[in-house]
């Protein structure tokens, strides 16, 4: 009998199902609504440059089209930024991204999430008072003092305001190497640049070994997992003190999914195919690729290759549809069937966005993101350090 392929394969504007005709996981509703286009369409030409609509790269099609720039989390938090002139910024994305924009705008701007209920399982994986609690445990160990928090974008603004207290840096996925290095080498403390200085990595868990091992040629010996619901993080204080990473125990609930049985089987299945994963992917998953990168990256490096390369693809899935729709002379496929959408990215609907945009014409302001001023102004401190990271450009 032959094995299933564990693979859904896209290509040529259409879903290839697999061998065994399997749905594609989480199949969206049929079309949008045309009603609702036209809404979308009117409300936003009557808002002009009242509002700047800004959509996350794993944002549905029907919300895609409304954006005036899309992006990774890096890329938007600069967009974000640099648009001082628009009253209103409607974040097509998840809330943790929403509040980094509100963060760096200005009092005058209101940044709009179209449905609050756009969360992000990873980020929920750490809350500020475990936080709180881990470095007092760090500083039992005495080891608070040589650690900087490197913290991913993907956290509350409680957790960036957290990192700005302590001197850390915010990272992305497109710019955790160049954070790493500056935490370990270049941020000034005797102790760090002496090689005796350590990383809390919060809150992926993956990101943090991924960058440490392939990026900094670091040793997974020297990484450790802060579980935050054992005591001390389950570890010793000599693990402590030994460690140079330590990780936070946290994941995304979506790239966590990923295997290796997948990736081999797409070695056996497709001839000379390439694999391009995500950084939040497991360690061993993104050992076996071809390539690993943030979405922008993932984006550039398909839009970059020669046509008639087969590409297997580890990230979300409206972002690897949309990318079988725009390259059709390439032949490209989702790593695993058995993995969906991610569902938090996925509320911020056309519905939703035609009732933030209608809203404002009408005068009134739907689920803004206002992050209290104290936060805020820590939380700055960290995304701006990130925003200074040396050579910090957005390369990936
Ligand atoms: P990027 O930083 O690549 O945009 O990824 C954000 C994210 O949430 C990935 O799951
Ligand atoms: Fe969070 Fe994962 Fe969704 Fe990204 S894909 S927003 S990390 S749950």
């Amino acid at each position: 009998m032959t094995a299933p392929l564990p693979l859904l394969v896209l290509g040529k504007g259409r879903d290839l199902h697999t061998e065994r005709g399997v749905e594609c996981p989480g199949e969206l509703p049929a079309a949008s609504d045309p009603g609702l286009v036209e809404r979308a369409r009117a409300a936003k030409a009557a808002l002009g440059d009242q509002v700047f609509v800004l959509g996350h790269h794993y944002q549905r099609d029907e919300v895609i089209e409304f954006a005036d720039t899309t992006g990774d989390s890096f890329k938007l938090a600069r967009e974000a930024a640099a648009r001082p002139d628009a009253p209103y910024i409607v974040f097509c994305g998840v809330h943790f991204m929403a509040e980094s924009a509100d963060i760096l705008t200005s009092d005058q701007q209101t940044v709009i999430l179209p449905d609050l209920a756009a969360g992000c399982s990873m980020a929920d994986m750490a809350a500020i008072a475990q936080v709180e609690d881990a470095w007092l445990d760090l500083q039992d160990a005495g080891v608070a003092d040589v650690t900087v928090p490197v913290t991913y974008m993907n956290s509350s603004a409680a957790i960036k305001a957290f990192t700005g207290r302590h001197g850390g840096t915010i990272c992305t996925s497109s710019n955790a190497k160049t954070a790493l290095s500056w935490a370990f080498g270049e941020r000034g403390d005797a102790q760090v640049a002496a090689g005796t200085g350590k990383v809390l990595f919060l809150p992926d868990q993956h990101l943090g070994r991924n960058t440490y091992v392939r990026d900094l040629g670091g040793r997974l010996d020297e990484c450790v997992v802060f579980d935050p619901h054992r005591p001390m993080g389950g570890l010793t204080r000599e693990q402590l003190r030994d460690a140079r990473m330590i990780l936070w125990r946290g994941h995304c609930s979506v790239h966590g999914r990923f295997s290796v049985e997948a990736v081999d089987a797409a070695r056996r299945e497709i001839p000379d195919v390439k694999v391009i994963v995500h950084p939040e992917c497991r360690h061993e998953v993104v050992e076996l690729a071809d390539e690993v990168g943030s979405t922008e990256k993932i984006i550039k490096t398909i839009a970059a290759a020669p046509a008639g390369t087969s590409w297997v693809v580890g990230t979300e899935l409206n972002l690897v549809r949309r990318l079988a729709q725009q390259f059709p002379e390439q032949r490209i496929a989702f790593l695993e069937k058995n993995v969906c959408y991610c569902s938090t990215m996925n509320r911020i609907d056309l519905p939703h966005l035609v009732w933030a945009l209608e809203s404002l014409v009408e005068g009134r302001v739907v689920n803004p993101i206002h992050v209290d001023p104290v936060v805020a102004g820590h939380a700055r401190t960290a995304l701006d350090q990130m925003l200074a990271l040396p050579g910090e450009t957005h390369k990936d």
